[in-house]
């Protein structure tokens, strides 16, 4: 079985059957990854490119790993904090992509788009690390493989997603994907980090977490990030966590346990408390291990597909 396209740019329109197929993949490489010597050889000989444009911890170790277990040769670039101009470098990016060979690229960049206009100028297969507060692909595979893991399947499963949803490139993401499978998705936060026309997409929104916490199966809590304080969207980080931090108390008044995801980095006792996070509820340890299974997955079926 093949993917249908030559690249991973996001998981809007993407077909049930080709993201069951890399979370079917992602599995195979799971029993790979317990073996003493963790290694394959399915992209021997191949180079690939990690180009993270913005800062990342997880997801870039998470695919040098992937990329390493898979034998490829792997470059990575890193070029957080730096002042170049982002259309001149991705541009002058493309063509040393082209000038050096490269087979696979992996983009991280704060543009919304940055890999879609790559795929479009680069004879590589290109996979999308995080593009600003479009698409984060591999992240809503990670999670998705994560539920099904404990669910085993997403079908009527009730995801809240909960925090700053109109700048979130994982919400999006993990919205597109849980619907296509088949899961009822919402959103929770305040107003004026919810996007006014999210209903378009198919999700409830609520603005309580009491009301969240009586229906859902799995909250989802995305990170807040420290810098939109300053821009009045919410009073303080103080009231955040008193309205929107998911808590142990909070959760203990559902009718059912619920699962607890966040995609990192957390800010601890901010949107999630730290005994939350640490608990049996919590599958986070879990989303980072698969994280390297479904980017194998993905690098895999894209390198095949050439
Ligand atoms: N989840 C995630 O994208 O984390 P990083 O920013 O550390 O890659």
């Amino acid at each position: 079985m093949k993917l249908r396209g030559r690249h991973l740019l996001g998981l809007d329109g993407m077909s049930r059957e080709d993201i069951s197929l890399i979370l079917d993949t992602a599995v195979s490489f799971k029993e790979v990854l317990e073996r003493p010597i963790k290694k394959v050889p399915p992209l021997q000989g191949k180079t690939i490119v990690n180009l993270f444009f913005e800062a990342s911890t997880r997801t870039r170790i998470s695919f040098e790993l992937a990329e390493r277990r898979l034998s490829a040769d792997v470059v990575t670039f890193s070029t957080a904090g730096s002042s170049v101009s982002k259309g001149e470098t991705l541009k002058d990016t493309a063509r040393n992509i082209e000038a050096m060979k490269i087979d696979m690229v992996v983009i991280r960049h704060s543009a919304p788009g940055a890999a879609h206009f790559l795929s479009r100028v680069v004879k590589a297969n290109v996979i999308n690390a995080g593009d600003g507060g479009h698409e984060h692909p591999t992240q809503a595979l990670l999670d998705m493989l994560t539920l099904r893991e404990k669910y085993a399947t997403l079908e009527k499963l009730k995801v809240c997603i909960v925090g700053d949803i109109a700048h979130s490139r994982v919400a999006r993401s993990n919205i597109y994907g849980l619907k296509t499978m088949g899961a009822e998705v919402s959103v929770c936060g305040p107003a004026t980090l919810i996007p006014r026309d999210i209903e378009r997409l198919g999700v409830r929104v609520f603005h309580r977490l009491e009301e969240v916490v009586k229906e859902v199966d799995v909250i989802n809590v995305l990170r807040i990030q420290l810098e939109r304080q300053e821009s009045g969207l919410f009073p303080s980080l103080r009231e955040y966590h008193r309205y929107f931090g998911v808590t142990k108390e909070k959760v203990a008044k559902a009718p059912k346990p619920i699962t607890i995801m966040h995609p990192g980095p957390i800010n601890r006792d901010v949107e999630l408390s730290a005994d939350l996070a640490d608990s049996e509820h919590s599958v986070i340890l879990q989303q980072v291990t698969n994280g390297v299974a479904v980017r194998m997955a993905a690098l895999y079926l894209l390198g095949i597909s050439n």
